[in-house]
């Protein structure tokens, strides 16, 4: 019983793509009442998946592959080349190992004391501000965390420099215009940067602590034992780094759920791991910042009746996903309490991705970016008072990352 694949008329879509983000396949999937259909993106056929049972095939090894997915302005800006997110098979295997060996209890109860100090240090000179930019603030806070832990040299004059550079990658992944400009520039720079403290430690110029991602990855050998390009190494160490500072838009979504469902945080007031875990987990999973992730196809097959052609370009829609009505009761309104009875599937709650972390694409930083935000969860609500002025808190849906326009003001901040 083979189907004919739903499919969106007209020549190139690309444009609306820029237009609608994050709604883009959301209103597709609406007009064609289906979890998949086709469509065309940067002049190739594409097809767009949804949901849990779609999630599924998608982290399928057999039938997709990365290599060739990601589209060249995402490449320059986003994820460099030569990077982990465009490997199959063994070559990804062995890669994604050397990132998730980074991140045992120990590395993630490093990380998580990193963050707290560095929240109390940069709060106690917010006392004699009179107004900070959250969303400004943690990306600098965060940027000493990521220096701090993967072992890379930070001086404090650079701190705000560094932040800038490592931020303007992921704020401008897909612009086509000046800013995309900004972001190529900064990949160049910051890949820069990182090549010559990689060359500095290969050459013995620089010591650096043996369990430290800077080590690791520096020393790293590839499936076939040997070294990698010291590129390379720069690619991958910056895949720490930058998402790392990325993390500053989940805070500042934070502190807008903080304000906007105040009946929610009462529950958090004695700190407690589950209530910081659900609440957390709702701010990934209601507001957006991944619109969708990219495959191709490995070899053709059928699914539900519908032919998936080799190398066809196939996006899953993490968004939609993550509100998908099939899957979330309710699905727009804000609940932490629903992760309470959550089962835990790998595919229906995937704003890092989905399905398996060692042999899939599944976001190797997922863990540590709920320990930063539990920590910072908590320090807002049981460690800050403040008071939020008259600004816009709203956020569009169709710039990628979306970010709450007045990028969270406050005044009168005091430690408590
Ligand atoms: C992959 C999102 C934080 C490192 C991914 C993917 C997404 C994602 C959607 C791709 C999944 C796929 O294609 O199937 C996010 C979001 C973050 C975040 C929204 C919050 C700021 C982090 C952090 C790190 C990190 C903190 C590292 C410390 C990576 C790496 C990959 C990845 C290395 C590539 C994995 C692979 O290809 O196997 N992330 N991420 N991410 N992420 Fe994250």
């Amino acid at each position: 019983n083979q189907k004919n694949m739903p499919k969106e008329k007209g020549l190139d879509h690309t444009l609306s793509l820029l237009q609608e983000g994050y709604q883009f396949i959301i209103n597709r999937r609406h007009t064609m009442q289906s979890n998949v259909f086709e469509t065309k993106l940067l002049g190739e056929k594409a097809i767009c998946l949804s949901g849990s049972e779609a999630a599924k095939v998608f982290y399928d090894n057999d039938k997709f592959k990365r290599e060739g997915a990601a589209p060249k302005p995402v490449q320059k800006t986003l994820f460099g080349k030569g990077g982990v997110q465009g490997l199959d098979g063994e070559a990804h295997r062995h890669r994604k190992a050397m990132f998730m060996s980074l991140m045992s209890k120990d590395d993630l109860k490093e990380i998580r004391q990193l963050t707290k100090t560095h929240w109390e240090k940069a709060a106690k000179d917010w006392e004699s501000q009179d107004e900070i930019v959250l969303y400004e603030e943690v990306k600098k806070i965060l940027t000493k965390v990521a220096c701090e832990w993967t072992g890379v040299p930070l001086k404090e004059e650079e701190v705000e420099d560094r932040a800038d550079l490592l931020s303007e990658m992921f704020e401008t992944p897909a612009e086509v215009n000046l800013n995309h400009f900004k972001g190529w520039r900064a990949r160049s720079k910051a890949e820069k940067w990182i090549e010559t403290l990689v060359e500095e430690v290969r050459s013995n110029d620089r010591e650096v602590e043996k369990g430290r991602a800077l080590y690791a990855f520096t020393w790293h050998k590839d499936h076939e034992g040997k070294l990698l390009d010291e590129n390379i190494v720069a690619v991958e160490l910056i895949n720490l780094l930058r998402p790392i500072v990325a993390i500053s838009v989940y805070i500042a979504f934070t502190g807008l759920a903080i304000n906007q469902y105040p009946e929610k945080v009462t529950s958090l007031a004695e700190g407690e791991e589950d209530k910081l875990q659900w609440f957390i987990q709702e701010v990934r999973r209601y507001y957006p910042f991944f619109p969708f992730t990219a495959a191709k196809v490995k070899e053709t097959f059928t699914w539900e009746g519908y032919t998936f052609e080799k190398d066809t370009l196939t996006l899953l829609d993490l968004y939609g996903t993550n509100h998908h009505p099939d899957d979330w009761d309710n699905p727009d309104r804000f609940e932490p309490e629903r992760f309470a009875e959550w089962s835990g599937s790998p595919f229906n709650f995937i704003p890092q991705g989905g399905g398996e972390f060692d042999i899939g694409h599944r976001c190797a930083g997922e863990w540590i970016t709920i320990d930063i935000l539990k920590e910072s969860l908590n320090y807002l609500v049981n460690h800050l008072d403040y008071t939020l002025p008259e600004q816009d808190l709203s956020f569009s849906m169709t710039e990628i990352p979306a970010i709450p326009k007045s990028k969270i003001k406050m005044t009168n901040v005091k430690r408590t």
